[in-house]
């Protein structure tokens, strides 16, 4: 089984496609981390996220099972993530190392901006997981202030819309809801919530 998990920064979608995992018992792969791990690798290189070669090399090198998680997470290599993103020819080398992690039995659940759109168009099961910009900044902002992180939530606002608006306005993958996908809004929602009406959704759709 596939499960396809696509949705904007902070939405959620990446805690809970990670329970979804466990439950189903499927691996579980953050296509973010790994823009993000070549962001970092071009950044740890001393070159710039817009230089293509630089990105399109760091993606060639990428190995799924190796990415430093703990390296991936600051705001300064989110941003150049989505720089490097926007990048066609960083997107083509990171597509097939999605797919074929995708191919891994007995399945796997994969979150990312894409993945019901152009990585796994056939998903046994698409959600199009969001929540207001406020939301999100809200939720990114309480998880940063309790890593000792302190931030100032407006421009944690800021920040995500940003790069929604680079998210979702590149000329290759952006950020949208596939025609088959669940849209499933966790404004109103706590992850419990979120999980049991996913669940709900998996299996009305393996019926
Ligand atoms: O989900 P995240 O914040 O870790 O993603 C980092 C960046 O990677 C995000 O700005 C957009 C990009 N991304 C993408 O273009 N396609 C994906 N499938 C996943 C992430």
């Amino acid at each position: 089984m596939i499960i396809a998990i696509d949705g904007p920064a902070a939405s959620g979608k990446g805690t809970l496609a990670r329970k979804i995992a466990a439950h189903y018992e499927l691996h579980y792969l953050d296509t973010g981390s790994l823009y993000r791990a070549v962001a970092y690798e071009v950044l740890k290189a001393d070159r710039d996220p817009n230089d293509t070669s630089a990105a399109f090399s760091a993606a060639e090198l990428l190995d799924v099972d190796r990415i430093e998680h703990g390296q991936i997470r600051s705001a300064a290599v989110g941003q150049a993530a989505s720089v490097v993103a926007a990048k066609p020819e960083v997107r083509a080398a990171i597509l097939q190392i999605q797919r074929d992690y995708a191919a891994r039995k007995p399945g796997a659940v994969l979150d990312g901006r894409d993945i019901g759109t152009v990585v796994c168009p056939d998903a046994d099961v698409k959600l199009f997981v969001t929540a207001s910009p406020e939301v999100r900044a809200h939720r990114r902002w309480q998880e940063l202030s309790a890593t000792g992180h302190p931030v100032d939530e407006a421009e944690v606002l800021a920040e995500i819309t940003e790069r929604d608006l680079r998210d979702t306005s590149r000329d290759i993958a952006p950020l949208r809801q596939a025609e088959d996908a669940y849209l499933l809004d966790t404004s109103n929602l706590d992850i419990e919530a979120a999980f049991d009406t996913a669940v709900g959704i998996i299996e009305s759709a393996k019926k």
